[in-house]
C-alpha cells in the first residue's frame, strides 16, 4: 500500500499545531506543509480577496503535490472557502472551524469565549455554529487583531510582551458576578503556539480548547490508521513568498520535523 500524501495548508505557521497532531497520528504519511506567507495574515483580508486567493493557490498546490487529503489548518480560510473547495476539487478536505460544540458541552459555568481572528469571529459560519451548538451557554466572540502575528514572532524566538498578549485576550474573560468564563476556544491555529503564554497572561485559569487532536482523528477517519513504518522522507514546508526561513525559524521548523522546500520560486503569489 502506498503511503498517503497529506497537504497541510495555512496562511502561515499556525498550521504547525495541526501538523504536529496529524503527523503523530499518521507517521507513515508523506507530508507537505504549505504556508501562504505572501498573504499573511489572512485575518485582515477581505472575503472576496481570500476566496479568490485560496482557490488559486490551492489549485497549484494540488497540481504540484497530488495529495490524498488536504487539511485546511486555518479557521479564517475554512469558515469561508471550505464549501467552495469541496465543490471544485474531488479529493477530501478537512477543515478547521471554531470548536464551539465541544467547548459549550464541557463548560461548567456556561460562559464560553471564542478567540479568533477578527475575520473568523465576524463570519456567518461562526455565528451559525453558536446558534446550533451553544447548548445554553453565553458565548462571547473576541476578534484578536495581532495575536497571530505575535505567535509567529514567538515561534521565531523574538520577544513578545506578556502585557501585549493580555491586552489581546482580555475581552475573553467575562465576570458575570455569580459565574465567569471557564472555557476559551482557540479559534485560530496560531494561538496554541502561545499556549503557555496565554495561560500566563490570563486573569484567571480557564480551559483553552485546541481543535488539533480532533482534526487528526478526522483525518484518520477519512484515510484510515497508520499503515506502515514511519516515513523516511523529510517533511517539506513550502512558503508561497518563495522566501527562505531565517536560521532561527529554520531551527524551530526542524523541531517540528519540517524542512524548507527549496527550488520552488513562488514569486507569482507575492502580493505587491
Ligand atoms: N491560522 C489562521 C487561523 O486559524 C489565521 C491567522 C491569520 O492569517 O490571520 O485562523
Amino acid at each position: 500500500m502506498t503511503a498517503p500524501t497529506i497537504l497541510i495548508f495555512d496562511s502561515g505557521l499556525g498550521g504547525l499545531t495541526v501538523f504536529r497532531e496529524v503527523a503523530a497520528a499518521r507517521p507513515d504519511a508523506h507530508f507537505v506543509y504549505a504556508a501562504d506567507d505572501a498573504a499573511f495574515p489572512y485575518g485582515s483580508r477581505s472575503e472576496a480577496e481570500l476566496v479568490d486567493r485560496v482557490d488559486r493557490v490551492m489549485g497549484d498546490l494540488i497540481a504540484a503535490y497530488e495529495p490524498t487529503v488536504v487539511v485546511i489548518a486555518c479557521n479564517t480560510a475554512s469558515t469561508l472557502v471550505l464549501a467552495d473547495l469541496r465543490r471544485r476539487f474531488s479529493l477530501p478536505f478537512v477543515g478547521t472551524v471554531p470548536a464551539i460544540k465541544p467547548a459549550c458541552k464541557a463548560s461548567v459555568s456556561k460562559m464560553v469565549s471564542v478567540l479568533g481572528t477578527e475575520a473568523t469571529v465576524a463570519r456567518e459560519y461562526t455565528k451559525a455554529l453558536i446558534r446550533d451548538f451553544a447548548e445554553g451557554c453565553e458565548v462571547t466572540l473576541v476578534g484578536a487583531r495581532r495575536l497571530a502575528v505575535m505567535a509567529e514572532a514567538h515561534l521565531r524566538g523574538e520577544p513578545v510582551e506578556t502585557g501585549e498578549i493580555a491586552a489581546e485576550i482580555a475581552p475573553c474573560f467575562v465576570n458575570g458576578g455569580t459565574s465567569r468564563t471557564d472555557t476559551v476556544v482557540l479559534a485560530c491555529t496560531h494561538y496554541p503556539l502561545l499556549r503557555d503564554r496565554l495561560a500566563d497572561a490570563a486573569p484567571w485559569p480557564v480551559t483553552f480548547v485546541d481543535p488539533a487532536p480532533a482534526i487528526a482523528r478526522r483525518v484518520v477517519d477519512l484515510i484510515g490508521p497508520s499503515g506502515g513504518p514511519p516515513s523516511a522522507a523529510p517533511s517539506r514546508i513550502h512558503f508561497t513568498s518563495g522566501a527562505s526561513p531565517s536560521p532561527a525559524l529554520a531551527a524551530a521548523l526542524a523541531g517540528y520535523g519540517l524542512y524548507a522546500q527549496t527550488g520552488h520560486p513562488d514569486a507569482r503569489y507575492a502580493i505587491p
